[in-house]
């Protein structure tokens, strides 16, 4: 059975919400903390290894509720119930969504079209898990009977971007494999990456869902004619394995079909990192991190579909994002994790949230008249405080941010952490409070400031505050607590898409710019432009031309 088809602004909890927020955009989260000491305990979850207080945001006790009025009205359980049972919730697409499925337990069934896929899951898990080991091991060799040393996934999106954040947030579990990502179809990119490898010792992993995307293939082909220079075509099968649900693409391509990984139609690109997509994970991990991975995100799974919606971490948090994107008009969401190893978050949640949730058409295909889709941003702090943390503060825009940090360093360097973790603190107390006048001017006082510099400086150093912020504790960052964390954000995709009534798991709209790149990229090769905008065309005669 398809998702309901309820208009968000037609229920009764928007109307309320809509009133509500008369009299909340002006509320003061300072005011709000001053009046009640008790604001803190009652806007915090706990659950796990994970503390998350959104006691900063601009809410009451009225506007959770409110929320979660909503959340009943558009129905979201019978949603939820759906989403993990297999239904058809990717109705454009006609299929099912069970990333869920990937790391569910071996005694799980979940049915599509009548068969239980838990059985194949966990066949293709012992394949991913033997031959992750026999790379690691070097019992698996390379055609000159050299162990590997290093491994390069080559696929783009969802094939690219999980493997490729996971890989770097769990380094420090990491073994000796050396593991590249090559996903642009920029040349240079396959060459600069390329030019340092040994291919006696180097093992391609070619990750494509469909096996028809430009980048991956070209990438592939670049790659495989490299190998090739200094092996035979026979020693293919040895260095090039593949991720597909496309077996008979990847045999044309010439890859051995032993040394497929399936997947299937019912993972998402974008949420495929618990599949076959993962391999490099587990060869950059080792298979126990990797399941370990899996079995953090079953955790928050069922955290999501057991837990009452007001102590629910996705549903809070989705509907807080709906709070901001659809009463106080907040185009953006920034997500700063104080860790480096989570470089790479921001931009994998990039796909994962605006390829999902970046619609205009409702379900029931009218065009939608509320806003969907939030902007997503961000980077490490404490690099981004450095960087664009002064628009969060004093810019004109409302960015509610999301803080995520960790109790435990992985190297125990208590002195560094201790500093990373006071400006984590730091951070969401000045963008709650801000800065007064009485305060800075006492601090111009202090230092004995003529009073006409204070008078001319003191507007530029107010900070206003009352600027929101979820902050996300954790105990440590471990495959297990990364699992949850990537979980936790998947679902709160999952909530805000059956709000928003709109299909989150198709991406229609990356495939015009493919069609006119193809039929562009004819026009360069041959030399021929054909019409276009004047735009365009000046831009193409003009690149033929110095070219
Ligand atoms: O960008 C569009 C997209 O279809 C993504 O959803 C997907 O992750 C990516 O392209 C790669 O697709 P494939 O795995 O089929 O190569």
């Amino acid at each position: 059975m398809a998702l309901g088809k309820t208009n968000p602004s037609g229920t009764v909890a928007w109307q309320k919400l809509r009133e509500h927020f008369t009299t909340m955009q002006y509320a003061s989260m300072q005011e709000m903390f001053a009046n009640d000491s008790s604001r803190a305990a009652k806007f915090n979850l706990q659950w796990n290894d994970f503390l998350v207080d959104y006691s900063k945001n601009i809410i009451t006790e009225e506007t959770i509720s409110l929320l979660l009025s909503l959340a009943e009205e558009v129905n979201l359980k019978e949603a939820i119930a759906k989403y993990f049972e297999g239904d058809i919730i990717n109705e454009t697409e006609n299929r099912a969504v069970l990333h869920t499925a990937l790391r569910a337990p071996e005694s799980s069934v979940v049915l599509v079209d009548g068969q239980n896929v838990i059985p194949e899951v966990y066949e293709v898990k012992e394949k991913i898990k033997a031959f992750s080991q026999e790379i690691i091991n070097g019992e698996r060799k390379g055609f000159t009977g050299k162990a590997f040393t290093d491994v390069v996934n080559i696929g783009i999106g969802g094939s690219d971007l999980g493997p490729a954040m996971a890989v770097e947030a769990l380094q420090f579990y990491k073994n000796h494999l050396n593991v590249h990502f090559i996903s642009n179809v920029d040349g240079d990119h396959v060459n600069e990456k390329i030019k340092n490898l040994n291919p006696e010792t180097t093992l391609f992993v070619v990750v494509s869902k469909t096996f028809t995307t430009q980048e991956t293939l070209s990438n592939s082909e670049t790659v495989r004619k490299w190998f090739l220079k200094s092996a035979k075509q026979e020693d293919v099968a040895k260095h090039f394995v593949a991720v597909s649900t496309n077996i008979q693409k990847v045999t044309e391509f010439g890859i051995n079909p032993d040394n497929v990984f399936p997947m299937w139609d019912w993972v998402g690109g974008r949420f495929s990192l618990w599949s076959a997509v993962g391999l490099s994970i587990s060869l950059a991990v080792g298979f126990d991190n990797f399941n370990k991975l899996l079995k953090g995100a079953n955790e928050m799974d069922e955290h999501f579909k057991t837990a009452e919606f007001n102590t629910n971490i996705p549903v809070v948090l989705a509907l807080l994002s709906v709070w901001y994107n659809n009463f106080f008009g907040a185009e953006s969401e920034a997500l700063i994790p104080y860790t480096q190893y989570l470089q790479k978050l921001a931009p994998y949640l990039q796909q994962g949230i605006m390829e999902s949730n970046g619609k205009s058409v409702g379900r029931d295909g009218n065009p939608v008249n509320y806003q969907t889709g939030t902007i997503i941003w961000g980077e490490p702090g404490t690099n981004s405080q450095h960087a664009f943390f002064q628009l969060i503060h004093q810019g004109t825009k409302l960015i509610p941010t999301d803080f995520i940090g960790f109790v435990k360093p992985l190297y125990g360097d208590e002195d560094h952490h201790n500093k990373l973790m006071s400006n984590f603190f730091a951070q969401t107390e000045a963008l709650l409070n801000g800065k007064t006048e009485d305060q800075v001017r006492a601090e111009f006082t202090k230092v004995n400031v003529s009073s006409g510099t204070a008078d001319f400086l003191t507007p530029f150093k107010i900070f206003q505050g009352n600027k929101p912020t979820n902050t996300l504790l954790i105990q440590k960052l471990t495959p297990e607590t990364l699992g949850s964390l990537i979980s936790l954000y998947e679902h709160k995709i999952f909530v805000q898409g059956v709000i928003w009534n709109i299909f989150s798991y198709d991406q229609w709209g990356v495939e015009l710019g493919k069609q006119l790149a193809n039929s562009i990229l004819e026009e360069i090769n041959s030399g021929v432009v054909k019409a276009h905008d004047s735009s365009t065309t000046l831009l193409l005669r003009y690149f033929l031309d110095k070219q």
